[in-house]
């Protein structure tokens, strides 16, 4: 007998690869992992396709025929999105949000569509626009809103079979040079230089990839529990003060002696260090700074919003600090 099917959207991604590998790492497979991506002929892409039990198929997003096609048959469909840093760097953060809108928009369609599905996780991020009136837009948190709001509205009912998933910041931003911390010589440190109050909690999700798999996991296997529900993907919630300190002693315990120092910087400031990546990462802090601990209980639709702690999996999350160290 065959295997149902579980589809992952951008599956060489830090997400969608997370969860094909929690999926693919079990002793007795109890899905066919179909993998969707842009470009079957990488070589990630080969190596993925030479696992048994995996098949990688080719997907335009663009295309609302090309994902209908490729969801056909799925019972579990995990999706996410990327704003496109191409089309961020070429045309800016409007285009990129037009742009990864319309994908979203095009999977939330094709699983409306898809006859067999049971289950879907959309990866998403609140709608800070409306929730502050205006004031705050973040354009790589609203390009996942059109879905959401496709989903939540569609008479099918598909709310009821999709998990919305909020996943905190990347630990692996480190490595970006936005957030790699600022080598200062004559003061023996490096500073880690944000534009938020250093006793402000933002939402962390430490190792993307990994606790991305892990909750997807533990979503998909209580969907009792899982279904029409919010859940707030973080393995806590870290200040800017506290994760200089994280760095610094991952960074000791790799026999790296740094002092890592927090330094918070204005909104303006930053803008003016990294100009457009700046306003589009400052504007996401100006949101963690103003909101805090309830930077993810907003825009739920009065949907219940469940935690990793709720979903049994809290103690087995995972921090990335140590894969950073080559970064310090
Ligand atoms: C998984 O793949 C292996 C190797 O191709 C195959 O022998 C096995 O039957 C597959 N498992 C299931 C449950 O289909
Ligand atoms: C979805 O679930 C909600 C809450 O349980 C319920 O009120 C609603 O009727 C359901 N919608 C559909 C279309 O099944
Ligand atoms: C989400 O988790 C963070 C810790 O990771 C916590 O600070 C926050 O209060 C949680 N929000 C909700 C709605 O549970």
């Amino acid at each position: 007998m065959s295997l149902p099917v579980l589809t992952v959207c951008a599956a060489l991604g830090r997400q969608g690869a997370g969860v094909v590998s929690a999926f693919t790492s079990e002793a007795s497979p109890q899905y066919h992992v179909r993998a969707l991506t842009s470009n079957p002929e990488s070589a990630a892409a080969r190596e993925l396709a030479s696992k048994p039990n995996v098949s990688v198929v080719k997907v335009d997003l663009h295309s609302l025929d090309s994902v209908v096609a490729a969801f056909e048959g799925s019972t579990l469909i995990f999706a996410n999105t990327v704003f496109p840093p191409d089309v961020f760097v070429k045309d800016g953060a409007a285009k990129a949000e037009e742009a990864e809108a319309s994908h979203g928009l095009n999977i939330a369609r094709a699983a409306a569509k898809t006859s067999s599905l049971k289950h879907l996780i959309w990866s998403t991020l609140p709608d800070v626009l409306s929730e502050t009136g205006g004031k705050l837009n973040i354009p790589h948190f609203q390009s996942k809103i059109p879905a959401e709001r496709y989903i939540l509205e569609h008479e099918s009912g598909l709310a009821n079979k999709t998990t919305f998933l909020r996943l905190g910041l990347y630990g692996s931003v480190i490595e970006r040079p936005t957030y790699t911390p600022v080598k200062v010589d004559a003061a023996n440190a490096r500073l880690l230089i944000l534009p938020i109050d250093p006793d402000a909690v933002f939402p962390f999700i430490g190792d993307e990839t990994f606790n991305t798999g892990l909750l997807a996991k533990a979503i998909f296997s209580q969907p009792d529990k899982t279904t029409g529900t919010y859940v707030n993907g973080t393995i806590e919630a870290v200040t800017g003060r506290r994760w200089a300190s994280n760095l610094e002693k991952a960074a000791k315990a790799h026999g790296k002696d740094v002092r890592i120092v927090f330094l918070q910087s204005t909104l303006s400031g930053f803008e003016q260090l990294w100009g457009a990546t700046g306003t589009e990462i400052g504007i996401m802090f100006q949101f963690w700074n103003d909101y805090s601990e309830h930077s993810y209980d907003i825009s739920t639709a009065g949907r219940v919003v469940l935690t990793p702690r709720d979903l049994g999996v809290a103690d087995q999350l995972r921090g990335n600090e140590d894969a950073m160290v080559q970064f310090l």
